[in-house]
């Protein structure tokens, strides 16, 4: 099977993956051995998006998935919201709790490919934002450079300058050096595993992994089932992230930020109503193992947004309750995205080869330095 046709297999069988997610009653979650998991993921994204969304601000919310963060929005007592993902099923469910939950903003809600370029010509000229969100979803955009790409290009495209671009994502060095630590391609615990899908460009010392299309199966109980995921690498993101005009302000660990934010008064309201300690009080290992797993990051815009005039703004309307027939569907314009993807993966390969010949390099760099090193201890 070619490359661009494993990739969009693997695509689909993440969008089925989230169209068979359903809601699960309050009584089902609470009994749940993840409950505590996801409180405390749940904990870290309402600090997070705290720390940038101002009062009564415009966000838009890329991979929303089922909604899980309507509740949040309501909190920070935002003003609008778009959201958007490409699980039909998702968006209904995410539409269904909107309904119910009394808010006191205006959204539009949209089913589309979150990683293609131009997502967002379905809003109206004038409508721009203060916050875009990606929540445990960047990672899935990393099998191409286009596709990482074309995210920046939609976060930035509608964003004000000196708004924010939030995301959580699975922190790679920590995955690797978990990765180097064992014999073989597979770790985890009694929750989680993560299993590398080993090949031909990644070598077997473990010296070298692509920036893109490196890709490991991820399972964790109750959520997620073997789904194919790409590591995210961090030197990379941050270079696309300047070339789409931000300026990354934040990559943090979730440990590091649970004990920064967790004696911070202002969070620990929430942090008690959530439940997230065990009933000794802490995080439970294998919880805590898994919570290490992921990092936040921040980006500041900081180039002007070509949309943005504060004369001309536009917002987005109310229209409550949100109907299935006003769900935007996104069409994307598939001959060109093919074309697009052919001279992606030739770019893709070429990268390839830049980075194992820097790779190569430094290693030969590290060695001299060693040799020298060692050739002055001789002497002495
Ligand atoms: C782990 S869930 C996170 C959902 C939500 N952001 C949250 O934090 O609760 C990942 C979501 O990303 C969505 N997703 C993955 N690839 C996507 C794409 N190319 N375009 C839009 N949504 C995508 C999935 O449908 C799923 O809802």
């Amino acid at each position: 099977m070619s490359i661009r046709k494993r990739s969009f297999e693997e695509r689909k069988s993440i969008q089925n993956h989230y169209n068979k997610q359903q809601n699960e009653s309050g009584f089902k979650r609470r009994k749940s051995k993840m409950y505590r998991l996801r409180s405390l993921n749940n904990w870290i994204k309402s600090v997070l998006l705290d720390q940038y969304l101002e009062y009564q601000g415009d966000v838009l919310d890329l991979c929303c998935g089922k909604g899980g963060d309507l509740q949040k929005y309501r909190s920070l007592k935002i003003q609008s919201l778009v959201a958007v993902d490409f699980a039909p099923k998702s968006i209904e469910n995410a539409v269904s709790r909107y309904n119910k939950m009394n808010p006191q903003f205006s959204a539009k809600f949209g089913v589309g490919d979150c990683f293609e370029s131009g997502l967002l010509s379905f809003l109206e000229d004038g409508v721009c934002f203060d916050l875009v969100s990606c929540q445990f979803s960047l990672h899935y955009a990393c099998d191409t450079q286009k596709r990482l790409e074309s995210l920046f290009e939609n976060a930035s495209c509608r964003l004000k300058r000196g708004g924010y671009f939030v995301a959580t994502i699975p922190d790679a060095d920590l995955i690797i050096q978990k990765l180097k630590e064992i014999e073989g391609w597979k770790f985890g615990n009694n929750k989680y595993q993560i299993e590398f899908m080993k090949n031909e460009k990644i070598p077997n010392d473990k010296s070298f992994f692509p920036a893109f299309g490196t890709k490991y199966k991820f399972k964790l109980d109750e959520a997620v089932f073997d789904l194919p995921e790409s590591l995210v690498h961090p030197p990379t993101l941050a270079k696309i992230a300047r070339k789409y005009g931000f300026k990354p302000i934040l990559k943090k660990n979730f440990h590091d930020i649970f004990n920064k934010f967790r004696k911070v008064k202002k969070y620990q309201e929430l942090f008690k109503r959530l439940k997230c300690l065990n009933q000794k009080g802490g995080v439970d290992t294998e919880d805590w193992e898994i919570m290490g797993l992921y990092l936040g990051v921040a980006f500041k815009k900081i180039k002007a947004t070509p949309h943005y005039n504060p004369e001309k703004l536009v917002r987005i309307p109310r229209c409550f309750p949100y109907t299935h027939e006003n769900i935007v569907k996104v069409v994307k314009n598939t001959n060109e995205n093919e074309n697009n993807e052919q001279v992606v993966q030739l770019e893709n390969e070429k990268q390839i080869v830049n980075e194992k010949k820097e790779t190569q390099e430094i290693q030969r760099i590290e060695s001299t330095q060693e040799n020298q090193k060692n050739e002055i201890e001789k002497e002495n």
